[in-house]
This record gives C-alpha cells, sequence and structure tokens, in this order.
C-alpha cells in the first residue's frame, strides 16, 4: 500500500495495480491500521503559512519509509523544516513547462529513471520555494522554478513542483511508477480477481458464522456488484430488495429479476407498489416533489419488507438475526467526506439514497456494510467482470432512483409513462443495434406534455413531444450531448412516431451540461 496524503494521484497509482489509499493530509500516522510502503503528500489549494491551512502528522518522517511531495506537498515538506523556506510567488505558474534536470546521485536518478529529457510537465502553483530545505539537493530545475524538483541528500525523500498525475505530464505515471514500485518496492498487484477474494473473506469475518445482511437492489452496476458479491461471500444469508415503483423502464423489473434471481443466483425479492406509486405521484407536478415522494415512499416500503425478512429470520433456526445493511457507497463519496475543507468550512458527509442508511442503522440499529467504499466507477465495473456479471450489466448506464418520472416534465400519469416508456425502449434498442450504447455515458427519451400539432392521414392531430437525451461524461458534473448521424435521429423518429400513439414530434436536445442538465425535470 502507498499512502496518499490528499487528492488525485490514487487513481494513478492503482492503474499501475499498486493499491494506494488517499486520507487526508491530516492524518494521524498513530492511528493508521496499516504501515505503508511510502508515502505522497500531493497538491491543493492552500498556502502553507496561512493560518488553518492543513499540516501533515510530524510522525510522517518517523515511518522511516520514502516521502515524495508534490506542489504544497513539497511546500509542506520545506516548510516542516523551516518555516521561511517558503515565500508566496509574485505570480501564479500555471501550465507547460520543461524540466531541466540536474543530476546529482544514484539515489535521486531513480525517481527520473528512463523518463525523457528535456522533459514536459505541467505547473500549477503560486507560492514557491525560497531556499532548499538543510540536506536537500536541486534536482531539476524550470525557467521559472528554481526549484522544480528537490531530493535529501541521503534519505528517499522527494519533492516536486510539477504535478505528475495530469494528463499535461506525459510522463508522471511513468514517474509515479519510479517512485512507488522502485523507490517504495510497493508490488503491482492490485486486481480486481484479487480484491474480491480478499473482500469475500472481509465480509464472511464480519458477518461471521449465522449473521445476515439485507439490502436494496435497482439492477444498477453498483448495487448489482455489491450484491453478487455478498452472494459469493454468504449465498442466501443475503436478501436483495427490489421495489418495482412504477417508474421503470419497459420490462425492466422482469428483467432485472431475471438477471439477479436466475442468472446470478442471488436471494431476491421482489415488491410490486407500482400502483402505490402511480396513485401518490397524480397531481404532483413540481419535480422536487416527485423526487421527495418516490425517494419517501420507497422507504417506507423497504422498511416493511426489511421488517418482514427479519420476522422471518428471528423465527429461524437455521440463521441469525439481520445484523446488516449493504450500502453500495463508492470511494468519491467517501473522499467527498473526508477532504480536509479548511476550519471554517464544514466537512460534508456523502449523499445517501434519501435517507435509507439513516433510517436503517439508526432507526433499525443495522450496522453498514460498504463492500464497494475503496474502489472508483470503473473498479466496480472490472469488480462485476470478476464476478462473473455479463458485460451488458456491468456497462449498464445509471438510471436515476425516481426513474420515468424524472424524464416527463410536469405531472406523471400512467399514460404518459407508457409512452415515455415506450419510445426510450426504442431509442435504446437502435442505439445497442447502431453499437454505440459503450460510446454513449447516458442515453433515454423524455416526454414533454405540451401537446405539437402534427398531420397524419389529412387530419390534424396534436400530441406529445419526445425528447431524446444522450450525453457522453465521465463524472456526471458536466456533460456533452452525443453526436448521432443524422440517419440515426431520421429512423428513431420514424419508428417512435409510427409505432407510438399520441406521439406526433420527436426532438433531439444538444444543450450540454452545464448549462442544462442530464435529466429532464
Ligand atoms: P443531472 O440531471 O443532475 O444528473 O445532471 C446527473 C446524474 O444523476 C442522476 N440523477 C439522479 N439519480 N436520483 C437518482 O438516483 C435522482 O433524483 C437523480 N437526478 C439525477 C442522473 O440520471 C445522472 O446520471
Amino acid at each position: 500500500t502507498i499512502l496518499t496524503l490528499d487528492f488525485g494521484i490514487t487513481r494513478r497509482l492503482r492503474e499501475l495495480n499498486v493499491f494506494s489509499e488517499m486520507l487526508p493530509c491530516t492524518q494521524k500516522i498513530s492511528e493508521l491500521d496499516f504501515t505503508p510502503k511510502g508515502i505522497i503528500l500531493s497538491g491543493g489549494p492552500y498556502s502553507v503559512y496561512d493560518a488553518g491551512s492543513p499540516h501533515v502528522d510530524p510522525a510522517i518522517f518517523d515511518l522511516n519509509v520514502p516521502i515524495l511531495g508534490i506542489c504544497y506537498g513539497m511546500q509542506e515538506l520545506a516548510y516542516r523544516a523551516s518555516p521561511d523556506n517558503v515565500i508566496a510567488g509574485t505570480h501564479r505558474e500555471y501550465g507547460h513547462a520543461t524540466l531541466k534536470p540536474q543530476v546529482i546521485n544514484s539515489h535521486v536518478d531513480r525517481l527520473f529513471q528512463g523518463l525523457e529529457e528535456p522533459m514536459q510537465v505541467w505547473m500549477s502553483h503560486g507560492d514557491k520555494l525560497a531556499k532548499l530545505p538543510e540536506a536537500f539537493h536541486t534536482v531539476a530545475t524550470s525557467d521559472n522554478s528554481e526549484y522544480a524538483a528537490i531530493a535529501h541528500g541521503t534519505k528517499p525523500i522527494y519533492g516536486i513542483q510539477f504535478h505528475p498525475e495530469v494528463t499535461h505530464t506525459p510522463n508522471g505515471t511513468k514517474l509515479l511508477e519510479n517512485f512507488a514500485v522502485g523507490i517504495c518496492g510497493a508490488t503491482q498487484t492490485w486486481t480486481m480477481s484479487t480484491f474480491k477474494d480478499q473482500e469475500i473473506e472481509r465480509i464472511r469475518k464480519l458477518v461471521g458464522e449465522k449473521g445476515q445482511v439485507l439490502g436494496a437492489v435497482s439492477g444498477g452496476v453498483d448495487s448489482t456488484v455489491a450484491a453478487k458479491l455478498m452472494k459469493e461471500a454468504i449465498g442466501s444469508r443475503f436478501w436483495a430488495v427490489l421495489v418495482n415503483n412504477g417508474v421503470m423502464r419497459l420490462n425492466e423489473c422482469e428483467q432485472v429479476e431475471k438477471d439477479l434471481s436466475e442468472h446470478l443466483g442471488i436471494n431476491l425479492i421482489v415488491v410490486d407498489a407500482s400502483q402505490q406509486f402511480l396513485d401518490g405521484l397524480k397531481g404532483i407536478e413540481d419535480p422536487e416533489k416527485k423526487r421527495k415522494f418516490i425517494g419517501g415512499k420507497f422507504i417506507d416500503i423497504f422498511e416493511a419488507e426489511a421488517k418482514k425478512i427479519e420476522d422471518a429470520a428471528a423465527n429461524s433456526d437455521k440463521a441469525g438475526k439481520i445484523q446488516f445493511f449493504l450500502q453500495g457507497t463508492l470511494y468519491p463519496d467517501v473522499i467527498e467526506s473526508l477532504s480536509f475543507k479548511g476550519p471554517s468550512a464544514t466537512i460534508k458527509t456523502h449523499h445517501n439514497v434519501g435517507g435509507l442508511p439513516e433510517r436503517m442503522t439508526n432507526g433499525q440499529g443495522l450496522s453498514l456494510i460498504e463492500p464497494l467504499r475503496i474502489l472508483y466507477k470503473d473498479e466496480v465495473r472490472q469488480l462485476g467482470r470478476a464476478l462473473g456479471i455479463p458485460e451488458q450489466l456491468v456497462m449498464r448506464h445509471p438510471f436515476p432512483g425516481p426513474g420515468i418520472a424524472v424524464r416527463i416534465i410536469g405531472e406523471v400519469t400512467p399514460e404518459k409513462v407508457e409512452i415515455a416508456r415506450r419510445a426510450d425502449n426504442i431509442f435504446i434498442s437502435e442505439i445497442r443495434k447502431a453499437g454505440l450504447y459503450d460510446q454513449i455515458s447516458q442515453a433515454f427519451a423524455a416526454l414533454d406534455p405540451s401537446r405539437a400539432v402534427g398531420v397524419m392521414g389529412d387530419k390534424r392531430v396534436y400530441g406529445y413531444i419526445i425528447i431524446l437525451r444522450a450525453v457522453t461524461t465521465t463524472d456526471f458534473m458536466t456533460a456533452e450531448a452525443f453526436e448521432f448521424p443524422w440517419k440515426f435521429l431520421q429512423r428513431v423518429t420514424n419508428r417512435i412516431i409510427n409505432e407510438i400513439d399520441g406521439v406526433c414530434r420527436v426532438t433531439y436536445d444538444v444543450t450540454s451540461k452545464p448549462p442544462g442538465t442530464i435529466e429532464m425535470d
């Protein structure tokens, strides 16, 4: 394990199959439950000498493991040695720079071993070193940075002013590999297949011989992978609950049931509450109210089901009480809640599905079990593959909890749900047929309830407007509309108009996010 104190290097290391954990830079070393092979202090938007800036625990130096300070991390190393080693830069250095290495000795060379010279790097900093900390040497300079890279004369402690983790530093990953593998001696064995085996062992120990676990599933990637992992660990002592909320896609509930229960062998309970949801949605026009209603109703139904399962479990001598609640939390949520936000900012707790974990853990006294909490989304997909989950499920686009309800502008009625659902089905199946599904991050059809005029035969007709939306994104915070071939859009439009009564226009939404959002309502 390489311990990374704060911000985005972890990704790059994991791509090198080196396991890396990211913790806040203020982490107390005495509270670590593992011994890292090395420590990376990464960048951050602070000034080391500002009151309230985060500082590392000086105990990192007592671990006697290699340390690499990057940008703010390097300034922190220098500041730790003596505060007057760092000064505020008179101007920010931002952009490409060329490194001029100054080779000192073989121990220092190892960081830059095999990298092209001169090396192109990316700089982004305001403060800089005023002078070298005691016992350090300059290893590289750039036009604007006298101390672009520094190293301790005898100990494996390094500082670099540039950012190796960004694509603008083409050899950055190789430099990180030199540090993690070459200098720290980390092994490159972090794969989802080994993670799977370790995690199954951990879950078995945690849950014990008789303990039972409950979790909600939706057919989405995260809940499916988490559920399959639980199934592999404790078999039928894991209970998955799928609630049909009446706003799922065409035949989706049946399909998810088949996938999870028949194909993946998960102990699944399906609750058909579609009528209750559709009745309750009547007359609600406000998008937030729709979300609130669906979220709240979901919790009520899930809780009632959990109670039934618990009662049955209590009367069975085969298994013990339900003690755990499964939650598919991913690493980005964990990081968001851990990150150091300064003394005045409140630390954000990671968002969860409409308060469900809160109600299950505090209300029902269950403990949370979060097997995906150290994984990024693409790692969850790899884990899914390692668990034998079919590619079509592993690569599924995300689908919101409130489903088609947030894809119908305004009031949701069974008629509109049916139309939106069928249009969506045509759109998605054409996307699959054209081999475009995996190039798109999320796609769907939405319904605009305004009536537009059209002619069919020789009659004027009024019908709903279907809005097609397809976006590409990596983080769902920003997104671009996908560029379909014109012929493709014409084909989908013709099919929707011809096959679905009550629709007389089809449009394609080319708005990016921002200013648009991905969903429609
Ligand atoms: P927006 O529309 O905010 O969507 O650009 C970003 C991502 O979040 C999903 N989304 C939701 N997921 N409940 C969910 O579970 C919701 O209320 C919700 N609203 C948006 C959306 O599908 C996209 O992936």
